[in-house]
């Protein structure tokens, strides 16, 4: 069986090197979507506790299709399509983690992630799995404590060998990231509040959508305790990931609907490997036009913020004041990333001159 899902990934990360940018989809669903668990029982038990190991990727993936079956009720106002739940990006996400080899011990200490070692393996020294940790351990431990997958269900998650501090239980994670534990609480007890409150089906929408990204956002904040390990990558790989942090700014800010489809939309051109020393966008000679795009796309906007001392950032937010502004904003996010014949000038442009609009 785990030779089988050894070999499956490896023909996915054959038809990535030959196709196109990264491989984020299997089957129409995130990476080893079918491998992971359709119910909370199917998950590690012992004494009545539930113990999944976060270091295994099946496991870190049954966390999102849990996650997103336990919510779906509550997610009506999203659409009447069966993927539009904003957590398949999170999903999607992952499996780009997983196929583009940064889940991979990036000390070369292992063979936790390789594919030529034990593919489905975390490992605790990535920077970009202990990133993930935020947006999946957590969360799960949070929507646990709310009762989203029935009363009473409690978890203790595996550490991994040598520990590096990632935190297993609920009261664990309150204590060391209570800010991050608030606000998943909040968007799982939103879901219900939101549902009943008496309004519009799009102004729902919004509030979930809002409270959301607020969370996910914490989350990301409190993954700077992750930095230290940004050591193990080269100068391009840790400047593409400040990039693609900062780009969360820019979603988020925007209520984006990180549904299947839309997330795909935006994954897609991610880049497919590590970076290495020397890659540079829009030259990387093994990268296609797609990726080299976005790289640059990425890159141009981090400058850009930097330059104007987060000016951008804090603009952009200023405008993403109403429904409607963030309608137009999601819009324009779409453009900009996907159109290399719409204009970065365009782009600072507008967001200047919009300023003003509420
Ligand atoms: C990861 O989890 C899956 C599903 O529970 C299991 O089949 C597999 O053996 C696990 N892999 C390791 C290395 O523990
Ligand atoms: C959802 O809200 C309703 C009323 O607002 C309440 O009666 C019900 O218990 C809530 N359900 C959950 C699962 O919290």
């Amino acid at each position: 069986m785990e030779r089988l899902t050894a070999s499956r990934l490896l023909l996915l990360a054959v038809a990535a090197s030959v196709a196109y940018s990264a491989v984020i989809l299997d089957n129409g669903a995130p990476i080893m979507w079918a491998q992971a668990a359709a119910r909370v029982s199917e998950l590690p038990v012992q004494n009545n506790i539930l113990t999944p190991n976060p270091w295994n990727f099946t496991h870190r993936m049954s966390f999102y299709r849990l996650m997103i079956a336990a919510t779906d009720p509550f997610m009506g106002c999203m659409g009447t399509g069966a993927t539009e739940s904003p957590i398949w990006g999170l999903a999607l996400q992952f499996g780009w983690m997983l196929t583009s080899g940064r889940l991979a011990d990036p000390t070369g200490a292992t063979t936790c992630g390789l594919e030529t070692g034990d593919a489905m393996c975390i490992s605790p020294q990535s920077w970009w799995g202990c990133v993930n940790h935020f947006v999946t351990v957590l969360p799960f431990l949070s929507a646990a404590q709310q009762g989203i997958f029935g009363q009473g269900v409690q978890v203790q998650m595996q550490a991994p060998e040598g520990s590096e501090g990632y935190c297993t239980t609920y009261t664990d994670c309150s204590t060391s990231y209570p800010n991050v534990m608030m606000k998943w609480d909040a968007f799982f007890q939103g879901l219900n509040a939101s549902t009943n409150a008496p309004l519009p089906e799009n102004e729902k929408k919004d509030s979930i959508l809002g409270l959301y990204w607020d969370a996910h956002m914490a989350s990301l904040q409190a993954a700077a305790a992750c930095r230290a390990k940004q050591r193990h990558y080269s100068a391009p790989e840790v400047n593409f990931a400040f990039s693609w942090l900062n780009s969360a700014e820019y979603v988020a800010a925007a209520n984006f609907q990180s549904s299947l489809e839309k997330s795909a939309v935006f994954l897609a051109p991610l880049p497919g490997r590590v970076l290495q020393v020397g890659d540079q966008a829009p030259n990387i000679a093994d990268m296609t036009p797609e990726e080299n795009h976005i790289l640059s796309v990425f890159s141009w906007m981090t400058y850009m913020n930097t330059f104007t001392g987060g000016a951008l950032v804090r603009m952009w937010r200023s405008i993403m004041c109403s429904a409607a502004m963030r309608e137009k904003g999601r819009e324009m996010l779409e453009q900009l990333l996907l159109n290399p014949g719409f204009a970065k000038d365009t782009f600072f442009s507008i967001i200047t001159s919009m300023g003003t609009s509420c």
